[in-house]
């Protein structure tokens, strides 16, 4: 494939073609296979990697350190209380310093706008590990995990159920109109996904072939062959929690919702952590149709084949 992602940031998905998302899922597969089979490329070889996070993370910085580690680079843990970030000094200050010394950096925190700001000073590529408004390397774990389930993207009902209007929901609509997969937001009027979002996203969909429906009712999910949930509360919101458990009790992912979709193989998907009881109930996430692990797997390789294009050697 003729794609360069050299020195490129991955800071949200709306900045990559369907092609050059495609070549990243490619390259992660072919990753995924070599770490199998012990084959190392060191792709990283000598590389510097800074991991900043103002949120908590599992999956995301386990991925990241791994990923690197692998490749034969060194990564360093910045937690943002203890460097700084927005405090005593600009953001623009401390990210020409960090470009400076590292030759890439990973990014979980609030705000985008921090996140772009990072990209433009350090002149180092940037990746986005999550913020409030976008989760793009969790997506391109989706897209693969949904790749090896079902070996194609197009034409696949993927029903999004939950708070429409979180980082993790607006990440999948940007990504399936990106590639082309049909993609059905179940949430409470409140929790719709953004207009000016959608619309953006509607101009992708028109070039992919997707389509896009949102709706408050769960009839929604019939026919899905997706179903997937986020927790009800994201990270920063806790003031929202009482409000948001009532609000989305009637959206929970249980046995009921799953055979409402008259597909028994429809999987069940969760970027996790899930809060069982609440978004997802425990016999759901432990059924046979669930592939969450899967998709917490993929964290590693789609993170990897991020690092590897934009920085490897
Ligand atoms: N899915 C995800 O981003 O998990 P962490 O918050 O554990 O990184
Ligand atoms: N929407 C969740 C995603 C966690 C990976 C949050 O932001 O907390």
């Amino acid at each position: 494939m003729d794609i360069d992602l050299k020195g490129r940031s991955f800071l949200t998905l709306k900045d990559f073609s369907e092609k050059e998302i495609n070549y990243l899922l490619t390259l992660a597969s072919k990753l995924k296979q070599d770490k199998k089979e012990c084959v190392y490329n060191y792709n990283l070889l000598n590389k510097n990697v800074a991991l900043i996070f103002e949120k908590p993370s599992t999956r995301t910085r386990a991925a990241f350190a791994v990923a690197v580690a692998d490749e034969g680079g060194h990564s360093e843990f910045l937690n943002s209380n203890d460097i700084q970030l927005g405090h005593k000094e600009t953001i623009e200050d401390t990210a020409r310093v960090l470009g400076r010394m590292f030759d890439g950096i990973e990014f979980r925190g609030f705000s985008q706008r921090n996140l772009e700001i990072l990209a433009e000073y350090s002149k180092v590529p940037v990746w986005n590990g999550l913020t409030d408004e976008d989760h793009p390397t969790q997506v391109l774990a989706d897209l693969l995990t949904i790749k090896e389930h079902f070996h194609k993207l197009k034409g696949i009902k993927f029903v999004y159920i939950g708070d429409g209007r979180n980082n993790v929901a607006n990440a999948l609509m940007i990504g399936a109109s990106k590639v082309g997969m049909d993609f059905y937001v179940c949430a409470p009027k409140s929790l719709f996904p953004d207009e000016k979002l959608v619309a953006q996203c509607m101009e992708y969909a028109k070039e992919s072939g997707a389509k896009i429906e949102i709706s408050d009712s769960t009839d929604i999910v019939i026919g899905a062959d997706v179903i997937y949930t986020d927790v009800w509360v994201s990270m920063g919101e806790e003031a929202k929690s009482k409000d948001r458990l009532e609000l989305l009790k009637p959206y929970q992912v249980n046995e009921a919702l799953m055979e409402k979709t008259g597909n028994k193989n429809a999987i069940f998907m969760h970027c996790l952590p899930a809060v069982r009881g609440n978004e997802v109930t425990h016999e759901v996430i432990e059924s046979e149709n669930s592939v969450v692990f899967d998709e917490a797997e993929n964290r590693l390789h789609t993170i990897k084949a991020v690092m590897v294009a934009t920085l490897g050697k």
